[in-house]
This record gives C-alpha cells, structure tokens and sequence, in this order.
C-alpha cells in the first residue's frame, strides 16, 4: 500500500529496461508457483528490453506507465487493430495490465484502465479464468465475459476469459 501520489505518462524508450523486470516480476507472481524452465525461458525471451522498444516505436501501440517517486509501478498496454471475433464491435485489445505487488489495491490498475479506455473506447482484453482477482477488478469496471480461448505454453493449455463492456446505446 501507498500514500504517496502516483503518476501516469506515456511509456520512453528509458523505460524499456525496467518495464522488462516488471512483467517478469509479475507475470511470475501472478501465473506460477515456482520457476520451471518452461517459464523462465517464457519470461525471459516475452520481455525483454528490446521487445519493449519495439513496441514503443509501434504506430499500434498505445504504452502508459504508472510511477510512484519517479519508479515503475505499473502499465497499460493496449494494441490497435486486433479483431476479436467474440467482440467483432471492438478492434483494440488491452494487452497488458500490471501493477507491482505492493502498489496493488491502490488505484493504480483503475487508474492504467481508465487512460487506457480515454483512448480506445471499444477495449476487449483476455483474462486467465483461474486469475480471480483481476476477474473481480475487470468485472466491477464492467466488462463481461463474452467468450473463451485457450493459452497454449509448451504441454499446458490455459483457460481465458475473452472480456468487453456491453455496448453503450
Ligand atoms: C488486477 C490488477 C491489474 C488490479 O490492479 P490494482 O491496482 O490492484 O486495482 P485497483 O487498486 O485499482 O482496484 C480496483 C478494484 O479491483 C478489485 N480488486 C483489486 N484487487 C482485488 C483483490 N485482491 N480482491 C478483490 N477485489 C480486488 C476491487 O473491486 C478494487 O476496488 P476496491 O479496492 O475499491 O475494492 C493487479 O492486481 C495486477 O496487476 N495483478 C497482477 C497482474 C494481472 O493479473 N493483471 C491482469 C491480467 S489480465
């Protein structure tokens, strides 16, 4: 938990190495229970620095960080352009959304979701279905469940919740 005031900007290429041990960090955290081989070569070849500059110099790509004291705290990664067949009205996918553990349950995640739907008002995004406490978060921001698809990494095939608001009108 935080008291202290959290900024949101765009994502700099300066801040390529540190959103690389971010994810890391939280994709661990969040989707495993020790670290098999497996997932360390997933993390360690899905984020690295160079993946992320390429995606800042991405016409596509929209890259917000949230920043406590001037440190990465969290991000928003939304893609444009991405149909989702569950959710043919939207094209924009929020890729990502992570928040450092002990900056969760601060606002950060609304905060990241709220610039990253000021400029893409027709979001869809997956959720892994075993993921309950981001389920709760999207829920209670009103998005529904539309579908599912799977996650496929090596042997293992993992459940998703293909999510969206309903339409507004
Ligand atoms: C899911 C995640 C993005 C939420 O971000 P956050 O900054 O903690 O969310 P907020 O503080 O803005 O919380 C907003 C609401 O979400 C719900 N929520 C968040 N964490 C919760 C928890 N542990 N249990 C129940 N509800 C929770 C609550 O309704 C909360 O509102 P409240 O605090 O007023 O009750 C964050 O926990 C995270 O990054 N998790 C790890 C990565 C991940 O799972 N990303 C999403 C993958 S699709």
């Amino acid at each position: 938990m935080t008291n202290a005031p959290i900024s949101i900007r765009p994502a700099r290429t300066a801040d390529a190495h540190a959103l690389a041990a971010l994810s890391i960090q939280v994709w661990l955290a969040t989707y495993t229970e020790g670290v098999s081989d497996l997932f360390a070569r997933h993390v360690l070849s899905e984020f690295t620095p160079e993946k992320f500059l390429s995606l800042l110099n991405a016409s596509d790509v929209v890259l917000h960080i949230a920043e406590v004291d001037e440190r990465l705290v969290g991000y928003s990664l939304v893609r444009s352009g991405v149909p989702q067949p569950l959710v043919p009205e939207a094209d924009s996918e929020l890729c990502t959304l992570y928040v450092q553990e002990p900056f969760t349950r601060c606002g950060v995640g609304s905060t990241l979701l709220q610039t990253a739907s000021e400029s893409h008002d027709r979001l869809w995004l997956l959720v892994n279905v075993q993921n309950l406490r981001a389920c709760r978060f999207y829920e209670k921001h009103g998005f529904v469940v539309r579908g599912s698809t799977d996650f496929v990494l090596g042997e293992g095939r993992h459940r998703n919740h293909v999510l969206a608001r309903p339409q507004r009108g």
